[in-house]
């Protein structure tokens, strides 16, 4: 028996994937960032017109900018990874991502899914693979999650990824919830409601419970 966060300092962090783009990773980030006390690392950023993740993780969490790891890639189109790489002219190679060492666990921020191409050989679950971290995976609460959800569960407990749990974002659906905790056979962590406004405030008050959440023995 060894908590949630025991196996993510252990493992030098946590990894943080979704069912989707934009379901809430990066607020799901920061408050894991919050409750670790850790540091942030998006390493593949697309989209980077539009500013990026680690400036809103850096505003959540309230962390200086030393607590922020800068990306390995960094690609101006919102596409997904390897054609907004295609854009710039580059081509994401696997032996750039070393998982940087601060001294605390480090919440890495996937893009898009599980299945995310990265390159013309390599998915985003290669990612996770190489750097040997625990997986939380980010759900809509609503309809339709189910699925997207357990086929997420699926296909990393096939690369053998040690899955630590679901948060749910979105408004609450207590039978959803209950329906990816027994089909998933996975904990739900978290289900975090519609914040308004989203501000390090109610960030550190849920980062709080998130934390105890992780501190409980777990088999
Ligand atoms: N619980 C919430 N309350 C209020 N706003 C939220 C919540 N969760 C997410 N959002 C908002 O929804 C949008 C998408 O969330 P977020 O950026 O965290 O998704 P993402 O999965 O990180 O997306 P990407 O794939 O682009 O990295 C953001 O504008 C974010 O502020
Ligand atoms: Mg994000």
């Amino acid at each position: 028996m060894t908590s949630l966060a025991s196996r993510i300092t252990s493992a030098g962090g946590v990894f943080v994937t979704g069912t989707d783009t934009e379901v809430g990773k990066t607020v799901a980030s920061a408050l894991l960032v919050r409750a670790l006390g850790g540091s942030y690392w998006k390493p593949v950023q697309s989209g980077m017109a539009d500013g990026g993740d680690s400036p809103e993780v850096q505003r959540l969490a309230e962390i200086d900018e030393t607590r922020v790891h800068p990306p390995a890639y960094e690609m101006t189109q919102p596409l997904s990874p390897h054609q907004a790489a295609r854009g710039d002219g580059i081509e994401i190679n696997m032996a750039d991502f070393v998982l940087p060492d601060r001294g605390r666990p480090v919440v890495v921020e996937g893009a898009g899914g599980v299945l995310v191409p990265l390159n013309a050989e390599n998915t985003m679950i290669d990612l996770m693979d190489q750097l040997q971290l625990p997986v939380i995976v980010v759900a809509r609460s609503g309809l339709g999650t189910i699925n997207h959800t357990l086929l997420s569960l699926e296909s990393l407990r096939k690369r053998g990824l040690d899955v630590l749990g679901v948060i749910m974002n979105g408004p609450r659906n207590v039978a959803n919830a209950e329906t990816v905790s027994t089909f998933g056979k996975v904990p739900v962590l978290l289900e975090l409601e519609p914040l308004s406004p989203l501000e390090p405030r109610t960030i550190a008050s849920i980062a709080a419970r998130l934390g105890t959440a992780m501190e409980g023995e777990q088999p």
